[in-house]
């Protein structure tokens, strides 16, 4: 069979086994697998050389937020500079968060983020739905499920944007959207709560005293673990399928492992940051610009996230990319309620779990590629067609070494951000060649893709059930 490109002599690294073999491509898939593929069936192809390296299947971030508009402004990677940072961390699909604005229906919100993302996008992406009033948008469900969008956010907090929703709002979509074979993501944090601590330590000598540490201070563990609790329970309740969004605490895992025991259809993600950062950074000088929501906890937390992926409660890792520029940080003005939250996370995602998780052996590499590129994959009904490396899979592919490091610097990336937050970090695991649908958008650590060349992929069947 003829091939465009043979990708030779790596490692080849599933969700499964690692084995050493060629790959070879044909018209954007993965058309063949075996030993000596270049000696041959060379015949014109391009010959990618792989040697000392691992091969994986392209990383899927099932959480991001391109150019939102939130916490009055928008978040600063649109659709061009966050895909470009998606292709250079080794990401080949990203599913952002459409979301309705005011009296907008679903399919307003949809049409809106296919504008913000044609012609712009890198990569391909996809959609997950805001349910921002489940009582006007909930009868439209069904049409966005057919249309291959058939996962949808709720979430708990943020009444000031406009997109809080109310036990009943919740309880009501996972009852829908069990029956039309949804799955319903939320943002766990227990409002009521939460609103009394801010509240509370919302005076000038407090914020004098602490500064962004009171971030942290008004949401300790027990705001995240209710609200999972109570998610939990509706969806129990009503047999429904749940995700939980970047989850960030120790009780969080422990919840959702009780949960999966009990038989309970529930899911839980966890996010580069949260394995990564703890909140001894609200401490440093610059500590307001990692604020985002909920917000980077403590080193035992930590551990309970790792101990969670390596174990299985906790199924995969995104990043929640939400990008804010200093100077949009700088709105906060010393008041820690008027922080844009958010941070960005695009380019690191896969290096950040790679070095700390692989080359620390919390995880193996196989794992790695488990929690990065198939698991979310399956999750969002994107498996076989992503997140894996199989005969008739899209050639999302990406070619990592194992132990060279290079140091994070923004200035050298591809995100609109002047900042990171994992500045000055040497990281292994960038992608050093990826291929998205057989097209090469890096070439030794250099973007080489093309804005548009990113497609919407619609998505059927989501949840492991
Ligand atoms: O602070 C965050 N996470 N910003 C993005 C919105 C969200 O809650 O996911
Ligand atoms: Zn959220
Ligand atoms: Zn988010």
């Amino acid at each position: 069979m003829k091939l465009d490109t043979i990708i030779q002599g790596g490692k080849l690294v599933t969700a499964a086994d690692t084995t050493r073999t060629d790959l070879g491509i044909r018209d954007g898939k993965i058309v063949a697998h075996a030993q000596r593929l270049a000696e041959t069936q060379a015949d014109g192809a391009e010959i990618v050389d792989a040697k000392g390296c691992y091969v994986i299947p392209g990383g899927v971030d099932v959480h991001v937020h391109l150019d939102l508009p939130f916490c009055g402004t928008v978040s600063s990677d649109d659709y061009d500079s966050g895909t470009r940072a998606a292709a250079c961390g080794g990401v080949t699909t990203i599913i952002d968060f459409a979301i309705p604005y005011g009296k907008e229906t679903l399919q307003q919100a949809v049409d809106n983020w296919h504008a913000r993302a044609e012609g712009k996008a890198c990569v391909d992406y996809s959609f997950h739905l805001a349910i921002t009033n489940w009582d006007r948008q909930g009868k439209d469900v069904a049409k966005m499920i057919d249309r291959g969008i058939p996962t949808f956010k709720q979430f708990m907090i943020y009444a000031k944007e406009g997109w809080q929703s109310d036990d009943a709002a919740i309880y009501g979509a996972l009852e829908t959207l069990k029956e039309l074979g949804g799955m319903l993501c939320v943002h766990a944090e227990s409002n009521g709560v939460l609103d009394l601590l801010i509240d509370r330590h919302h005076n000038r000598a407090e914020m004098k005293k602490h500064g962004a540490y009171l971030h942290t201070m008004t949401r300790p563990n027990f705001v995240e673990a209710e609200a999972i609790q109570r998610a939990i329970l509706w969806t129990k309740a009503t047999g429904g399928r749940l995700f939980v969004v970047h989850m960030s605490t120790a009780e969080g895992a422990d919840l959702v492992k009780r949960a999966q025991q009990e038989g309970v259809n529930v899911l839980a993600e966890t996010c580069a940051q949260y394995l990564a950062l703890d909140d001894s950074v609200f401490a440093t000088k610059d500590g307001h610009l990692y604020a985002t929501c909920p917000q980077v906890k403590k080193p035992r937390d930590q551990k309970r996230l790792w101990e969670g992926l390596a174990d299985g409660e906790v199924c995969s890792v995104s990043t929640d990319t939400c990008t804010f520029s200093r100077k949009q940080k700088a709105m906060w003005k010393g008041d820690w309620t008027k922080i844009p939250m958010g941070m960005p996370g695009l380019e690191t995602l896969l290096p950040v779990v790679y070095t700390q998780g692989v080359l620390k052996r919390r995880l193996t590499v196989n794992q790695f590629v488990d929690k990065c590129c198939t698991t979310p994959a399956r999750i969002m009904g994107l498996y076989p067609r992503k997140g894996t490396l199989q005969i008739g899979s899209d050639a999302d592919v990406v070619i990592i070494h194992p132990t060279k490091k290079r140091k994070v610097d923004w200035r050298k990336m591809q995100t609109n951000c002047d900042w990171s937050p994992y500045q000055g970090w040497e990281l292994a695991g960038f992608a050093r060649h990826a291929f998205c649908r057989g097209r090469q958008i890096v070439d030794d650590y250099t973007f080489v893709g093309r804005n548009g060349y990113g497609e919407f992929v619609p998505r059927f069947n989501p949840g492991l059930a």
